[in-house]
């Protein structure tokens, strides 16, 4: 039995790491660390059992095989590297760093102390994603040409009451845009999917973003991809899609074309399905995450040393770089175009 710590008690590890560690076979969760107590004795007390940490090295010596992190990105390498000293093998949140510089730093450490630095790319492990990546290798679908990705959402809404007659702006809200906005925080996992599911890597990307809200990145972000062997993948993120609505409806979908068929996901009622010349396949949706499946590999790693479908440190890196520097080129390309506009 591998015993487990949780760095970061907010809202993923509420919702959804610390039930499905404590449902799977093979984890004990031992401690929660979070520098907020409330927050930490909040969750100790929820779940039942559990010690509680606001001090980051008396709980890294509470007895742990592993740690899931599931802090701030601002924090990630400040959580790893004190994993790596006490040699504990880490499964951190996405993205896994602000930069590449502080990921090399995490994946050097790591590797020095001989142990598993994985991330949580918690969209691969859903029934809809394992489905999607046997029809593409059983050649359902013909040679793989074009993934559309989206997600479009209010993450929550930007603005939220404090009282009824007063509006603030959502902290969550507010730091995802602070931190690189919807692809550096959603779009990495579909970054991900398409290199997973086609086994292939991304050779060049072009962006472009719309700013509804007034932050440096975009809230809306058009990421095209061409992949080593010609696939193209577009990816569209945004989180200002109903934010002031006050009944948001977000849209969630992936379509994949291929020489000899398509296969759509809908979230909306949970449609997946492949069209080829055979006739049309239907599979049973579901959620686009899998957090006791993520963990139930967890597991399994930590027996055996092999990480099977878990995203590696190098995985988490690719798809944070290309996420940062696309956003990066959506802010020069407005910047250019306003230049442009300016001068003509
Ligand atoms: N895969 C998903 O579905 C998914 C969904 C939401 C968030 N996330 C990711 O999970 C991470 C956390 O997101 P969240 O929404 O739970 O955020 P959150 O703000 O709700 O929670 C973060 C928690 O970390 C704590 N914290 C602050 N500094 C810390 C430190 N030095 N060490 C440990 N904990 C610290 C905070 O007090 C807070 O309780 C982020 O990386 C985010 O991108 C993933």
């Amino acid at each position: 039995m591998a015993k487990i710590g949780v760095m970061g008690c907010g809202a993923v590890s509420d919702f959804g790491h610390v039930p499905a560690i404590l449902q799977t076979e093979g984890l004990e969760l031992v401690s929660l660390y979070d520098p907020n107590r409330d927050r930490v004795e909040g969750m100790a007390a929820k779940f039942g059992g559990i010690r509680a940490y606001t001090n980051q090295d008396e709980f890294i010596r509470s007895g742990l095989d592993a740690v899931l992190i599931a802090s701030p990105p601002t924090v990630h390498r400040e959580n790893v590297l004190a994993a790596a000293a006490a040699g504990l093998h880490v499964l951190c949140e996405k993205p896994i760093a602000m930069n590449d510089h502080e990921a090399a730093e995490m994946i050097d450490a790591m590797k020095k102390a001989d142990r598993m630095l994985l991330v949580g790319f918690v969209y691969r492990f859903s029934p809809v994603a394992l489905q999607i990546r046997e029809w593409i290798k059983e050649g359902l679908i013909g040679e793989v040409r074009s993934l559309r990705l989206i997600y479009i959402w209010d993450l929550h809404g930007q603005y939220e009451p404090v009282s009824p007659e007063e509006w603030i702006e959502s902290p969550r809200w507010k730091g995802r845009m602070l931190e690189g906005g919807p692809m550096v925080d959603c779009g990495v996992h579909q970054i991900d999917l398409s290199r997973w599911w086609l086994h292939d890597e991304i050779e060049r990307f072009e962006c472009h973003g719309a700013w509804v809200a007034d932050y440096e990145a975009p809230d809306h972000v058009y990421l095209h991809m061409d992949h080593v062997r010609g696939a193209h993948t577009m990816v569209e993120m945004g989180f200002s899609y109903g934010h002031t609505s006050r009944e948001p409806r977000p849209e969630f979908s992936y379509h994949i074309i291929g020489t000899g068929g398509v296969i759509r996901y809908d979230r909306d009622g949970y449609i997946l399905e492949t069209r080829n010349g055979g006739g049309t396949f239907r599979s049973p949706g579901a959620s686009e995450k899998n957090f006791p499946g993520m963990h139930a590999e967890f597991a399994q790693a930590l027996r055996t040393g092999d990480p099977g479908h878990l995203p590696r440190a190098e995985d988490g890196l690719i798809a944070t770089r290309i996420a940062r520097q696309a956003t990066d080129m959506a802010i020069a390309n407005r910047l250019r175009n306003t230049a442009l506009t300016h001068t003509a």
